[in-house]
Protein backbone atom coordinates (compact mmCIF):
# COMPACT_ATOMS: atom_id res chain seq x y z
CA UNK A 1 0.00 0.00 0.00
CA UNK A 2 0.99 3.72 -0.35
CA UNK A 3 1.48 5.52 2.65
CA UNK A 4 1.63 8.77 0.91
CA UNK A 5 -1.42 10.91 0.19
CA UNK A 6 -1.07 11.69 -3.41
CA UNK A 7 -0.83 14.48 -3.85
CA UNK A 8 2.83 14.48 -2.42
CA UNK A 9 3.88 11.73 -4.12
CA UNK A 10 5.93 12.91 -7.11
CA UNK A 11 6.13 11.66 -11.13
CA UNK A 12 9.54 10.66 -10.24
CA UNK A 13 8.46 8.11 -7.58
CA UNK A 14 6.10 6.92 -9.60
CA UNK A 15 8.65 5.77 -12.38
CA UNK A 16 10.51 4.43 -9.56
CA UNK A 17 8.17 1.49 -8.85
CA UNK A 18 8.43 0.07 -12.50
CA UNK A 19 12.61 0.55 -11.61
CA UNK A 20 11.66 -1.21 -7.96
CA UNK A 21 9.88 -4.07 -9.74
CA UNK A 22 13.10 -4.80 -11.97
CA UNK A 23 15.26 -4.58 -9.04
CA UNK A 24 13.41 -6.60 -6.80
CA UNK A 25 14.32 -9.99 -9.40
CA UNK A 26 17.66 -9.96 -8.81
CA UNK A 27 17.74 -8.98 -5.27
CA UNK A 28 15.66 -11.50 -4.04
CA UNK A 29 16.78 -13.86 -1.42
CA UNK A 30 19.44 -11.70 -0.06
CA UNK A 31 17.58 -8.31 0.75
CA UNK A 32 13.82 -7.90 1.33
CA UNK A 33 12.14 -5.02 -0.30
CA UNK A 34 10.83 -2.26 2.06
CA UNK A 35 7.38 -0.53 0.43
CA UNK A 36 5.93 -0.77 -3.06
CA UNK A 37 8.07 2.79 -3.38
CA UNK A 38 10.75 1.89 -2.27
CA UNK A 39 13.85 3.22 -3.98
CA UNK A 40 17.52 2.10 -3.94
CA UNK A 41 18.66 4.27 -0.96
CA UNK A 42 16.13 2.59 1.39
CA UNK A 43 18.15 -1.28 0.09
CA UNK A 44 20.91 0.13 0.68
CA UNK A 45 20.03 1.46 4.36
CA UNK A 46 18.18 -1.59 5.10
CA UNK A 47 20.37 -4.72 6.99
CA UNK A 48 19.52 -8.02 5.72
CA UNK A 49 17.13 -9.34 8.39
CA UNK A 50 17.19 -12.52 9.39
CA UNK A 51 14.27 -14.54 7.55
CA UNK A 52 11.80 -16.82 8.96
CA UNK A 53 12.11 -19.92 7.97
CA UNK A 54 9.74 -22.51 6.92
CA UNK A 55 8.95 -25.21 9.29
CA UNK A 56 10.48 -28.56 7.93
CA UNK A 57 7.34 -29.98 7.05
CA UNK A 58 5.83 -27.10 5.01
CA UNK A 59 9.25 -27.34 3.15
CA UNK A 60 8.18 -31.13 2.76
CA UNK A 61 4.89 -30.59 1.98
CA UNK A 62 5.22 -27.10 -0.75
CA UNK A 63 5.09 -29.03 -3.64
CA UNK A 64 1.51 -30.34 -2.99
CA UNK A 65 -0.08 -27.27 -2.53
CA UNK A 66 -1.47 -26.33 -6.00
CA UNK A 67 -4.12 -23.61 -7.02
CA UNK A 68 -7.73 -25.65 -8.37
CA UNK A 69 -5.31 -24.33 -11.64
CA UNK A 70 -2.46 -26.54 -10.76
CA UNK A 71 -0.09 -23.25 -9.60
CA UNK A 72 2.09 -23.75 -7.14
CA UNK A 73 2.31 -21.93 -3.28
CA UNK A 74 5.04 -19.01 -2.84
CA UNK A 75 7.59 -20.64 -0.55
CA UNK A 76 6.62 -20.06 3.43
CA UNK A 77 9.46 -17.20 3.36
CA UNK A 78 8.37 -15.42 0.95
CA UNK A 79 4.85 -15.32 2.42
CA UNK A 80 6.15 -14.62 5.65
CA UNK A 81 8.50 -12.75 4.98
CA UNK A 82 7.06 -10.08 2.78
CA UNK A 83 3.61 -8.52 4.10
CA UNK A 84 1.76 -5.21 4.49
CA UNK A 85 0.77 -4.96 8.24
CA UNK A 86 0.76 -1.38 8.76
CA UNK A 87 -0.17 -2.20 12.76
CA UNK A 88 3.64 -3.38 12.34
CA UNK A 89 5.19 -1.35 10.16
CA UNK A 90 5.32 0.18 6.32
CA UNK A 91 8.18 -1.82 5.29
CA UNK A 92 7.53 -5.47 3.63
CA UNK A 93 10.54 -6.74 5.85
CA UNK A 94 10.13 -4.91 8.67
CA UNK A 95 6.36 -6.73 9.48
CA UNK A 96 7.95 -10.10 10.43
CA UNK A 97 10.83 -9.03 13.05
CA UNK A 98 8.12 -6.56 14.89
CA UNK A 99 5.39 -9.03 14.63
CA UNK A 100 7.64 -11.28 16.36
CA UNK A 101 6.11 -12.23 19.84
CA UNK A 102 2.52 -10.68 19.51
CA UNK A 103 0.56 -12.57 21.45
CA UNK A 104 -2.65 -13.88 20.48
CA UNK A 105 -3.90 -16.15 23.17
CA UNK A 106 -6.25 -15.39 24.96
CA UNK A 107 -8.50 -13.63 21.98
CA UNK A 108 -12.23 -12.51 21.69
CA UNK A 109 -14.04 -12.04 18.53
CA UNK A 110 -17.02 -10.02 18.75
CA UNK A 111 -20.19 -10.38 16.67
CA UNK A 112 -22.91 -7.89 16.98
CA UNK A 113 -25.23 -5.37 14.76
CA UNK A 114 -28.27 -6.86 12.53
CA UNK A 115 -27.93 -10.48 13.98
CA UNK A 116 -30.55 -12.42 16.25
CA UNK A 117 -27.75 -13.94 18.44
CA UNK A 118 -25.02 -11.74 18.93
CA UNK A 119 -22.31 -12.93 20.46
CA UNK A 120 -18.58 -12.60 21.94
CA UNK A 121 -16.41 -15.80 20.94
CA UNK A 122 -13.02 -17.55 22.67
CA UNK A 123 -10.83 -17.92 19.65
CA UNK A 124 -10.27 -21.51 20.45
CA UNK A 125 -14.41 -22.11 20.72
CA UNK A 126 -14.88 -20.43 17.23
CA UNK A 127 -12.05 -22.11 15.58
CA UNK A 128 -14.61 -25.06 16.77
CA UNK A 129 -17.67 -24.21 14.03
CA UNK A 130 -16.37 -26.03 11.05
CA UNK A 131 -13.68 -27.87 10.16
CA UNK A 132 -10.35 -26.26 9.06
CA UNK A 133 -9.55 -26.77 5.23
CA UNK A 134 -6.67 -25.85 2.88
CA UNK A 135 -7.67 -23.18 0.10
CA UNK A 136 -5.15 -22.50 -2.07
CA UNK A 137 -6.01 -19.09 -3.52
CA UNK A 138 -4.10 -16.34 -5.21
CA UNK A 139 -3.60 -13.16 -3.57
CA UNK A 140 -3.10 -9.88 -5.57
CA UNK A 141 -2.30 -6.87 -4.27
CA UNK A 142 -3.46 -3.42 -5.25
CA UNK A 143 0.11 -2.70 -5.92
CA UNK A 144 0.23 -5.12 -8.40
CA UNK A 145 2.06 -8.07 -6.92
CA UNK A 146 0.70 -11.53 -6.11
CA UNK A 147 1.63 -14.66 -4.35
CA UNK A 148 0.04 -17.86 -4.00
CA UNK A 149 -0.73 -18.90 -0.44
CA UNK A 150 -2.25 -22.22 0.88
CA UNK A 151 -4.65 -20.80 3.84
CA UNK A 152 -6.23 -23.11 6.30
CA UNK A 153 -9.45 -21.57 7.46
CA UNK A 154 -13.32 -22.46 7.09
CA UNK A 155 -15.90 -20.44 5.41
CA UNK A 156 -16.91 -16.73 7.03
CA UNK A 157 -20.34 -18.25 6.27
CA UNK A 158 -20.27 -20.50 9.01
CA UNK A 159 -19.67 -18.09 11.71
CA UNK A 160 -21.92 -15.51 10.52
CA UNK A 161 -24.57 -18.34 10.32
CA UNK A 162 -24.32 -18.97 14.20
CA UNK A 163 -25.34 -15.01 14.85
CA UNK A 164 -28.46 -15.47 12.36
CA UNK A 165 -28.24 -11.82 10.40
CA UNK A 166 -31.64 -10.28 10.68
CA UNK A 167 -33.56 -9.74 7.55
CA UNK A 168 -32.04 -6.30 6.84
CA UNK A 169 -28.61 -7.08 7.20
CA UNK A 170 -26.68 -6.11 3.86
CA UNK A 171 -23.24 -5.48 4.57
CA UNK A 172 -20.29 -6.64 7.27
CA UNK A 173 -17.64 -4.65 8.53
CA UNK A 174 -14.60 -5.96 10.08
CA UNK A 175 -12.18 -4.35 13.01
CA UNK A 176 -8.40 -4.98 13.37
CA UNK A 177 -7.47 -5.13 17.19
CA UNK A 178 -6.82 -1.54 18.20
CA UNK A 179 -3.86 -1.88 21.13
CA UNK A 180 -1.10 0.36 20.40
CA UNK A 181 1.34 -1.58 23.31
CA UNK A 182 1.14 -4.39 21.40
CA UNK A 183 1.02 -3.10 17.34
CA UNK A 184 3.70 -0.71 18.17
CA UNK A 185 2.80 1.20 14.37
CA UNK A 186 -0.54 2.15 15.62
CA UNK A 187 1.22 5.35 17.57
CA UNK A 188 2.05 6.28 14.01
CA UNK A 189 -0.06 8.77 12.18
CA UNK A 190 0.27 6.44 9.22
CA UNK A 191 -3.49 5.71 8.96
CA UNK A 192 -6.97 6.08 10.63
CA UNK A 193 -6.76 3.08 13.66
CA UNK A 194 -8.33 0.75 13.98
CA UNK A 195 -7.71 -0.92 10.58
CA UNK A 196 -11.03 -1.84 9.20
CA UNK A 197 -12.64 -2.89 6.16
CA UNK A 198 -15.98 -4.18 4.87
CA UNK A 199 -17.96 -6.93 2.19
CA UNK A 200 -21.47 -6.61 1.10
CA UNK A 201 -23.43 -9.96 3.16
CA UNK A 202 -23.72 -11.67 -0.20
CA UNK A 203 -19.68 -11.27 -0.91
CA UNK A 204 -19.05 -12.31 2.83
CA UNK A 205 -21.26 -15.52 2.43
CA UNK A 206 -19.78 -16.80 -0.51
CA UNK A 207 -18.26 -19.88 -0.37
CA UNK A 208 -14.80 -18.48 -1.56
CA UNK A 209 -14.62 -16.25 1.31
CA UNK A 210 -12.65 -17.56 4.89
CA UNK A 211 -11.66 -17.09 7.72
CA UNK A 212 -8.06 -18.26 7.85
CA UNK A 213 -6.03 -19.39 10.80
CA UNK A 214 -2.80 -20.98 9.70
CA UNK A 215 -1.04 -21.18 5.93
CA UNK A 216 0.99 -24.18 4.92
CA UNK A 217 -1.22 -26.13 7.36
CA UNK A 218 0.64 -24.84 10.35
CA UNK A 219 -0.79 -21.73 12.74
CA UNK A 220 -1.03 -18.73 11.11
CA UNK A 221 2.18 -16.38 11.59
CA UNK A 222 1.75 -13.21 13.21
CA UNK A 223 2.82 -11.02 10.60
CA UNK A 224 0.11 -12.87 8.16
CA UNK A 225 -2.45 -11.52 10.33
CA UNK A 226 -2.59 -13.88 13.42
CA UNK A 227 -4.74 -15.09 15.30
CA UNK A 228 -7.80 -14.66 12.13
CA UNK A 229 -7.79 -12.47 9.78
CA UNK A 230 -10.06 -12.53 6.61
CA UNK A 231 -9.40 -13.85 3.04
CA UNK A 232 -11.12 -13.03 -0.48
CA UNK A 233 -9.22 -13.80 -2.81
CA UNK A 234 -11.29 -12.12 -5.97
CA UNK A 235 -10.44 -8.53 -4.65
CA UNK A 236 -7.12 -6.80 -3.70
CA UNK A 237 -5.56 -8.05 -1.28
CA UNK A 238 -5.97 -5.05 1.41
CA UNK A 239 -9.66 -6.18 1.97
CA UNK A 240 -8.76 -9.75 3.86
CA UNK A 241 -8.09 -7.58 6.80
CA UNK A 242 -5.86 -9.12 9.47
CA UNK A 243 -6.35 -9.55 13.43
CA UNK A 244 -9.98 -9.57 13.50
CA UNK A 245 -11.41 -8.38 16.77
CA UNK A 246 -15.24 -7.54 15.98
CA UNK A 247 -17.45 -7.97 12.94
CA UNK A 248 -20.40 -5.69 13.27
CA UNK A 249 -23.71 -6.49 10.44
CA UNK A 250 -25.05 -3.37 9.24
CA UNK A 251 -27.52 -2.21 6.42
CA UNK A 252 -25.38 0.71 5.23
CA UNK A 253 -22.21 0.14 3.43
CA UNK A 254 -19.24 0.20 5.97
CA UNK A 255 -16.33 2.75 5.77
CA UNK A 256 -13.00 1.39 5.53
CA UNK A 257 -9.67 2.33 6.51
CA UNK A 258 -8.23 2.51 2.82
CA UNK A 259 -10.96 4.70 1.52
CA UNK A 260 -10.94 6.77 4.07
CA UNK A 261 -7.64 7.63 3.60
CA UNK A 262 -7.60 8.12 0.07
CA UNK A 263 -11.10 7.20 -2.05
CA UNK A 264 -10.27 8.04 -5.33
CA UNK A 265 -7.93 4.86 -5.27
CA UNK A 266 -9.25 2.35 -2.93
CA UNK A 267 -13.00 1.91 -3.58
CA UNK A 268 -15.53 -0.52 -1.50
CA UNK A 269 -15.66 -3.42 -3.55
CA UNK A 270 -12.03 -3.27 -5.49
CA UNK A 271 -12.43 -6.43 -7.29
CA UNK A 272 -9.39 -7.42 -9.07
CA UNK A 273 -9.82 -6.14 -12.56
CA UNK A 274 -7.25 -5.63 -15.10
CA UNK A 275 -9.02 -3.51 -17.11
CA UNK A 276 -9.73 -0.80 -14.68
CA UNK A 277 -6.49 0.76 -13.97
CA UNK A 278 -5.27 2.44 -10.06
CA UNK A 279 -5.32 6.36 -10.45
CA UNK A 280 -1.62 5.92 -10.71
CA UNK A 281 -0.93 2.60 -12.61
CA UNK A 282 -2.13 0.28 -14.23
CA UNK A 283 -3.78 -3.16 -13.17
CA UNK A 284 -3.45 -5.24 -16.38
CA UNK A 285 -0.09 -7.11 -14.88
CA UNK A 286 1.07 -8.71 -12.28
CA UNK A 287 4.40 -9.54 -10.88
CA UNK A 288 3.97 -13.18 -9.30
CA UNK A 289 6.99 -13.43 -6.00
CA UNK A 290 9.34 -15.14 -6.61
CA UNK A 291 8.99 -15.00 -10.82
CA UNK A 292 10.91 -13.30 -13.25
CA UNK A 293 8.47 -11.02 -15.78
CA UNK A 294 5.22 -10.16 -15.35
CA UNK A 295 2.02 -12.03 -15.48
CA UNK A 296 -1.29 -10.85 -17.35
CA UNK A 297 -4.08 -10.01 -14.04
CA UNK A 298 -7.61 -12.15 -14.38
CA UNK A 299 -10.18 -10.46 -13.94
CA UNK A 300 -11.57 -11.27 -10.28
CA UNK A 301 -8.06 -12.66 -10.11
CA UNK A 302 -9.52 -15.74 -11.85
CA UNK A 303 -12.34 -16.67 -9.46
CA UNK A 304 -14.46 -15.06 -11.75
CA UNK A 305 -16.93 -18.20 -12.90
CA UNK A 306 -17.96 -18.81 -8.91
CA UNK A 307 -18.32 -14.72 -7.96
CA UNK A 308 -19.06 -12.76 -11.53
CA UNK A 309 -22.66 -12.98 -10.34
CA UNK A 310 -22.84 -10.93 -7.75
CA UNK A 311 -21.95 -8.24 -9.71
CA UNK A 312 -24.06 -8.42 -11.88
CA UNK A 313 -25.76 -5.02 -13.32
CA UNK A 314 -23.05 -3.10 -12.28
CA UNK A 315 -20.28 -1.56 -14.69
CA UNK A 316 -17.45 -3.70 -14.25
CA UNK A 317 -15.70 -1.01 -16.21
CA UNK A 318 -16.75 1.19 -13.66
CA UNK A 319 -14.15 2.18 -10.42
CA UNK A 320 -15.88 1.50 -7.30
N1 LIG B 1 -4.87 -5.84 7.57
C1 LIG B 1 -4.47 -4.97 8.50
N2 LIG B 1 -5.08 -4.94 9.69
N3 LIG B 1 -3.45 -4.08 8.27
C2 LIG B 1 -2.82 -4.03 7.06
O1 LIG B 1 -1.91 -3.20 6.88
N4 LIG B 1 -2.69 -4.94 4.77
C3 LIG B 1 -3.51 -5.50 3.69
C4 LIG B 1 -4.12 -6.85 4.08
N5 LIG B 1 -4.68 -6.80 5.42
C5 LIG B 1 -3.24 -4.94 6.04
C6 LIG B 1 -4.27 -5.85 6.36
C7 LIG B 1 -2.80 -5.65 2.43
S1 LIG B 1 -2.47 -4.22 1.58
C8 LIG B 1 -2.45 -6.87 1.91
S2 LIG B 1 -1.81 -7.01 0.35
C9 LIG B 1 -2.61 -8.10 2.69
O2 LIG B 1 -3.10 -7.86 4.02
C10 LIG B 1 -1.26 -8.80 2.80
O3 LIG B 1 -1.38 -10.04 3.46
P1 LIG B 1 -0.08 -10.90 3.73
O4 LIG B 1 0.96 -10.05 4.38
O5 LIG B 1 -0.52 -12.05 4.60
O6 LIG B 1 0.39 -11.40 2.37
Amino acid sequence: MLIKKPEDIKGSEITDENLYHNRRKFIRGAVLAGSALATGFIYRKLAVPSREKAPADAVARAGSYLTAEGEPSNDFEDIANYNNFYEFSTSKSGVAPRAKGFVTRPWAIEVDGLVHKPKTFDLDDLLKIAPLEDRVYRLRCVEAWSMVIPWLGFPLAKLLEQVQPMGEATFVKFFTLFDPARMPNQIEDVLPWPYVEGLRLDEAMHPLTILASGLYGKTLPPQNGAPLRLVVPWKYGFKSIKSIVKITLTNRQPNTTWGDYAPNEYGFYSNVNPNVSHPRWSQATERRIGEFGQRDTILFNGYGDQVAHLYKGMDLGKYY
